[in-house]
């Protein structure tokens, strides 16, 4: 995939009127739908700040949750715009659609230096279908389209991509800088460059297993699918989380690694629980050494031992997916140990977004990593080595 593309900065910015697509789907308290991170809209100011200062008129836009092409007050942008007018301290206008009356003539009376935020691109049930329709409409308020929603280019929906066709397109600069680290991370990486895998799926991190193996000079597993790796290899995993299903898979990846003189680390002791529980009595077992009514929680302590090993002398390192049930602190040792060395190595060090950047944060490393993504969908997607129709979609440099 082609990652250079154009951006705010190759164009003429200045009396336009920009379509500006963020990825403002952001986590709200259910009771009070109060944003309880505003990390996504923070990531977006740089290219809102750069327009409305060069003399564009911005109508923002994006997606929130799943409303499926219904009007759903709760999953109205509202909360969003109250926020972002207190961080660029600047009203932000709202529209109360996303391409109907209200929205029309705000962005046709909207000014330079202005910014409109439309409403929910989902409350369209073109969206999600990419309909030319809906893309022709969003279009058509605007001179210019520019894409800073990271977290959203894996889809190709209305606003995301399919708008494109009918406006010179461009990158800002989150999408800019996503594509400058996580592609030269891939493309050409600092070596060694150490893949660091988990999470509770073997399924879902198949693609990026399988393009990494093309890539990476050491592999490291993790988390949850640890156990189903751990299973193939005929050892006994008690009731921690199993794939069955993906045994085969699991060995065929160890012999590909092999084959291609890539180290695959798999953990060698395990921290289990009698339950799933924060309170769960814990003990540690070599792998493949558990006991039936128990379930392997995190890494062990020679696990942490081997992993940091192989972090502290990495040139690159990327990080997806947790070692362990982080979210109770008696299982987050493994995923904080990884952590600090991350912090510690002069590795650059990327973390692919959602629960491996909710790690990070939530342990307090967030500040000593290069990258963390905004993307989690997307940043998997992008390990993968798919082609995204949300980048796909603008201009080549
Ligand atoms: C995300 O939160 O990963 C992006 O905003 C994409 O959201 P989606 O999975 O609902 O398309």
């Amino acid at each position: 995939m082609n990652y250079r593309k154009k951006t705010v900065l190759d164009v003429d910015v200045r009396g336009k009127k920009v379509l500006l697509r963020c990825d403002f789907n952001v986590p709200q308290d259910k009771a009070t739908g109060e944003i309880t991170s505003d990390k996504r809209i923070v990531a977006a100011l740089p290219t809102i700040r750069y327009l409305l200062e060069n003399g564009a008129a911005v109508i923002a836009c994006s997606h929130l949750g799943k409303p499926k092409g219904e009007v759903k007050p709760e999953l109205s942008l509202k909360p969003v715009a109250k926020r972002l007018s207190e961080l660029l301290g600047q009203e932000v206008i709202m529209a109360d659609d996303v391409v109907g009356p209200d929205a029309r003539a705000k962005a046709a009376a909207l000014q330079p230096g202005q910014i409109l935020l439309l409403e929910n691109t989902r409350f369209e049930p073109g969206e999600t279908k990419n309909d030319p329709e809906l893309s022709k409409a969003l279009a058509s308020l605007a001179e210019l389209y520019v894409s800073d929603a990271f977290g959203a280019v894996h889809r190709a929906h209305a606003s995301t991509a399919g708008v494109a066709a009918y406006l010179p397109a461009v990158s800002g600069f989150l999408i800019q800088k996503e594509l400058d680290v996580m592609g030269s991370a891939l493309s050409a990486p600092k070596r060694p460059l150490v893949a660091i895998l988990g999470g509770s799926k073997v399924s879902s991190k198949i693609g990026v297993i399988n393009n990494l193996l093309e890539i990476a000079d050491t592999i490291i597993i993790g988390g949850g699918m640890s156990y189903t790796f751990s299973a193939a290899k005929g050892g006994k995993i008690g009731d921690s989380l199993l794939e069955a299903d993906w045994e085969d898979y699991a060995n065929q990846m160890v012999e590909k690694a092999a084959e291609k003189g890539v180290k695959l680390l798999l953990p060698v002791d395990s921290v289990c629980g009698d339950r799933f529980a924060p309170d769960a009595e814990r003990k540690v077992v070599p792998a493949g050494q558990i006991p039936d009514g128990w379930q392997g929680l995190d890494i062990g302590p020679e696990t942490v031992k081997l992993y940091c090993g192989a972090v502290a002398g990495a040139g690159t390192v990327i990080w997806n997916g947790p070692m362990g049930v982080f979210e109770f602190p008696a299982f987050a040792v493994g995923t904080q140990a990884i952590a600090e060395a991350l912090s510690k190595t002069g590795a650059v060090t990327i973390i692919g977004g959602g629960d491996s950047a909710a790690a990070v944060d939530q342990l307090g490393y967030a500040d000593k990593m290069t990258h963390i993504s905004t993307g989690g969908g997307a940043s998997l997607e992008f390990l993968e080595g798919k082609e995204l129709p949300g980048v796909a979609c603008l201009l080549d440099k």
